[in-house]
């Protein structure tokens, strides 16, 4: 029954409001969204309330779907701590992402989530709240995007055998992640880390320490000080397929090409990398089959060619970031369109001085699907 596969698509899409809402339009729509066939799906829930009875609702719902994957945002409660406990608890999650504004209920939270993969942390934390992660048995993926609350440095170290980690926060010691990184020398494949405090020499420690025959994913965010050395070592992780390396400056362009060389990524974020020119990218070009998302904002350096080769060369992309390089004209859209930007959704020529509006709307017109910025930053519309 085509019909129902397609209503039970779009449920999956909806949040628990919207689905408390649904659930009242007729018997057909309750009997799907009470049904067994959702259970198992991501529910991306926000939980603001505004009245008790709303969360009464959403209580129930909870335990009926048997959510596995919690997104849980304290915005404003205005209930009963203890009900959210409750509620939180008779659930076995895999995944939780979470953001405490005022309740201080992490621990209790945790407490019977041993079932736990993932953990998106998005709000300050003590060490003694992320002692209570070395509890969970299972836990491989780790992400912390705060700021620094306390003058107390987090003992990431505790962790070991993680598949993924982002550290997406200030004020963490540059001893604790290369411990951390060495606990996990065996299972990291994922890496992203704010390094804007780590020097040269630490951030090259940091490189050594990763297991070259693993690395799948290095984000590198804020780092002022990388060399060629840096760049070379990148150039041996054989498995990298995503990598952002932000403001990689005065890199020669031979190691730059190295670190492309033959290697098929999916993922490259070369934000205002001055090495980047156009044999580097020439070399990216011819093996971005697999590429799916690219930034060459701010580099001068390219030309239109080049350009025009990966939008050409990858079918599977989804993003380009093109912001500032003023240097490319409307030549770096290939000619020939055909059976092209199948799952293109966003190309951005922010402060390209010479994209031409009139172009930019034809092309728009041709593929609407896609969102295309234009010099001044504005999305073009169709007319
Ligand atoms: C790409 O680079 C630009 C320019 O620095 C930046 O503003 C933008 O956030 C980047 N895009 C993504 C998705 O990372």
């Amino acid at each position: 029954m085509e019909n129902k596969n397609m209503i039970l698509l779009i449920l999956t899409y909806l949040e628990l409001d919207d689905l408390a809402r649904c659930e009242l339009v007729c018997h057909r729509w309750h009997y799907f969204i009470n049904q067994d066939s959702i259970q198992t799906r991501k529910i991306f829930s926000k939980f603001t309330y505004n009245s008790l009875q709303q969360f009464k609702w959403h209580t129930k719902k909870i335990q009926q779907l048997q959510i596995k994957d919690l997104i849980f945002y304290e915005e404003e409660f205005k209930v009963d701590k203890n009900d959210i406990i409750f509620t939180i608890s008779q659930l076995v999650l895999e995944s939780l992402t979470i953001k405490l504004n005022q309740l201080n209920i992490f621990d209790q939270l945790l407490i019977n989530q041993k079932q736990l993969r993932k953990l998106e942390i998005l709000m300050p934390i003590t060490n003694k709240e992320f002692q209570l992660l070395t509890q969970l048995p299972h836990l491989e993926e780790i992400h912390l995007r705060v700021q620094k609350k306390t003058d107390e440095n987090l003992k990431v170290s505790q962790l070991r055998n993680l598949r993924a980690i982002s550290l997406q926060l200030q004020g963490i010691q540059y001893q604790e992640v290369l411990q951390l990184i060495q606990n996990c020398y065996k299972t990291l494949t994922e890496l992203e880390i704010d390094a804007d405090e780590y020097n040269h020499d630490q951030m090259l420690q940091i490189v050594d320490c990763l297991n070259k025959d693993k690395i799948q994913k290095l984000y590198i965010y804020y780092f002022n000080d990388y060399s060629n050395e840096i760049i070379l070592k990148l150039s041996q992780f054989n498995k990298l397929n995503k990598l952002s390396i932000f403001k990689a400056q005065d890199i020669d362009q031979d190691y730059m090409y190295q670190l492309f060389y033959n290697k098929q990524f999916q993922e490259i974020n070369l934000n205002q990398c001055d090495g980047i020119t156009n044999k580097v990218l020439y070399q990216i070009a011819q093996n971005c089959q697999q590429l799916k998302y690219i930034n060459l904002s701010w580099n001068f350096h390219i030309s239109d060619q080049c350009v025009s080769l990966i939008l050409e060369n990858s079918k599977q992309l989804e993003e380009v970031y093109l912001i500032g390089c003023k240097q490319l004209t409307f030549d770096c859209i290939p000619q020939n369109l055909n059976g092209l930007f199948q799952k293109l959704r966003m190309l951005n020529f922010e402060s390209c001085n010479n994209m031409n509006d009139d172009k930019l709307m034809k092309l728009k017109n041709q593929f609407k699907y896609i969102k295309i910025i234009n010099y001044y930053g504005d999305e073009i519309d169709k007319f």
